[in-house]
């Protein structure tokens, strides 16, 4: 959406230098991705984004959002504030009014908001104007910054929220005042911040708090979550579920994975049934998919257009990416991030991957799980040698206790550990024992950067 700096002074409260009439038409925080005609947020994080104002100038920025006074040229603007952060925050505050054709979808979750994000916005499109967040633009900055990105014209936006800490969500839920909300999955994914089970899901359940009364609320049918989900929010509630859970509103069956792992299945939904095929990998898509299907199907998207449109949601980069070298190696690159349910899911896919060689999994640690990390990291190791997995190779201190799972396991076969100290040492690791026929799974929290493993382990498998 296009505000002046006039726009933007008033909305921020902020004081405005050089010319009032000066246009942005996009907003960024990083000079990156700044196009001209832009404008710049200087926040202050890790750097200080005031270092990169001259760098804003340069590349076209025609607006300025600082917290502090910047030499500013005559044709442009800057408008300073206290902080630049809350000065965002009321600008996405702003844009959200300005979006009154706009159904405002927010998608929350311990794992799957990106995917699920891209979904809805898949389902949707075909029929709608629909804005979303870029990438995992998911904090206190990508929510506004989605807002701002919104043509005014926009049917429906769907913001990605994510939560570190007890309150973020509904922070963000001020910004956006969503209409509808999805909460993918509860699970530990940032425990040893949010307070254990029951606070990931009284911090997911502020996304459903938020909602008005003629609202709609998104989550899995039968967990042990459901009943505390459903009475924190007003709105009418759709549940999904698979076969075997009672009352779900809307229900997947006969989830097939082909060679590739791509999901297909019915899906049962108050509109009707459909046949549906996923591009995503794994079988935990199927869940985020009917996610989708419930917002996209209660806004009134035909069933054949939402099938088809679920089809063609693509995985973001390094999120369970099937590599096939010529050397005969499957690489399973999912070492974008990691979480307890998300290598849960990766490990199953893995069991799941037709090969003639061995299962192996190159695992770094999990982050973030506080108490939870040792009995975390052991059912891993559990699940990976119940999956089939023969070599485990273990990346830093943190993944240790992974091997102790595995060998606890009662399984056929003893899996082989294989503990290195960091990513480039799994890196030599990987390569020295991957043989063709040997299908490799890669992941990691996105700290111990194992993308690297992926890469190389491609390139020894075009190699061999
Ligand atoms: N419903 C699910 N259950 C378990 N794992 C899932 C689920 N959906 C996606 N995943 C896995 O979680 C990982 C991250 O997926 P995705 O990027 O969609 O999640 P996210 O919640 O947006 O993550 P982030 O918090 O890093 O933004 C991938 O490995 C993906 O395969
Ligand atoms: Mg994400």
């Amino acid at each position: 959406m296009e505000l002046t700096a006039a726009d933007i002074a008033a909305a921020v409260g902020g004081e405005l230098t050089g010319r009032a009439e000066a246009v942005a038409h996009s907003f960024v925080i990083d000079t990156r991705q700044l196009e001209a005609g832009g404008c710049f947020v200087a926040l202050v994080a890790e750097r200080d984004g005031h270092d990169f104002v001259p760098d804003a100038w340069a590349r076209g920025a025609t607006i300025a959002l600082v917290g502090r006074e910047v030499a500013t040229p005559n044709d442009r603007a800057s408008v300073r504030v206290q902080e630049p952060l809350d000065g965002l925050r009321a600008l996405g505050a702003m844009a959200r009014d300005r979006l009154r054709r706009a159904v405002v979808v927010g998608v929350t979750g311990s794992a799957g908001k990106t995917a699920t994000k891209d979904l809805l916005t898949a389902a949707l499109e075909s029929t709608r104007t629909v804005h979303s967040s870029p990438a995992s633009f998911n904090n206190e900055a990508g929510v506004p910054l989605t807002l701002l990105g919104a043509p005014l014209d926009a049917e429906a936006v769907v913001a990605e929220m994510g939560a570190r800490f007890a309150g973020n969500i509904a922070a963000l839920c001020e910004v956006a005042r969503p209409d509808a909300g999805i909460v993918t999955n509860v699970g530990l994914a940032h425990a040893g911040l949010l307070g254990g089970p029951e606070g990931i899901a009284r911090a997911k359940g502020e996304l459903l708090e938020a909602l008005p009364a003629h609202g709609l609320a998104v989550f899995e049918a039968g967990t042990a979550v459901a009943g505390q989900l459903r009475s924190s929010t007003e709105a009418r509630v759709l549940t999904v579920g698979g076969e075997e859970v009672p009352g779900a509103d809307v229900r997947v069956r006969r989830v097939r994975l082909d060679d590739d792992l791509r999901p297909h299945f019915e899906l049962d939904t108050p509109w009707g049934s459909a046949s549906v095929q996923l591009a995503l990998r794994g079988e935990h898509q199927v869940q985020n998919a009917a996610m989708a299907a419930a917002v996209a199907g209660d806004l009134g998207v035909p069933l054949d257009e939402l099938a088809a449109g679920l089809g063609r949601a693509v995985a973001a980069p390094g999120r369970m990416q099937l590599l096939r070298g010529s050397g005969g190696v499957v690489v399973l690159n999912d070492a974008y991030n990691a979480s307890p349910p998300s290598t849960a899911a990766a490990l199953r896919s893995l069991a799941r991957l037709p090969v003639r060689g061995r299962k192996i999994a190159v695992l770094g640690e999990m982050r973030e799980l506080g108490e939870h990390a040792g009995t975390e990291h052991e059912a891993i190791g559990r699940l990976a040698a119940e999956c089939g997995v023969r070599v485990l190779v273990l990346v830093g201190d943190g993944a240790r206790p992974v091997a102790r799972g595995a060998q606890q396991a009662s399984t056929p076969h003893a899996v082989e550990i294989v503990a290195v100290a960091d990513a480039e040492a799994a890196r030599v690791a990987a390569c020295d024992l991957v043989r063709a026929g040997d299908a490799v799974l890669v992941k990691a929290s996105r700290a111990v950067g194992l993308e690297l493993v992926a890469e190389a382990l491609m390139g020894a498998a075009v190699d061999a």
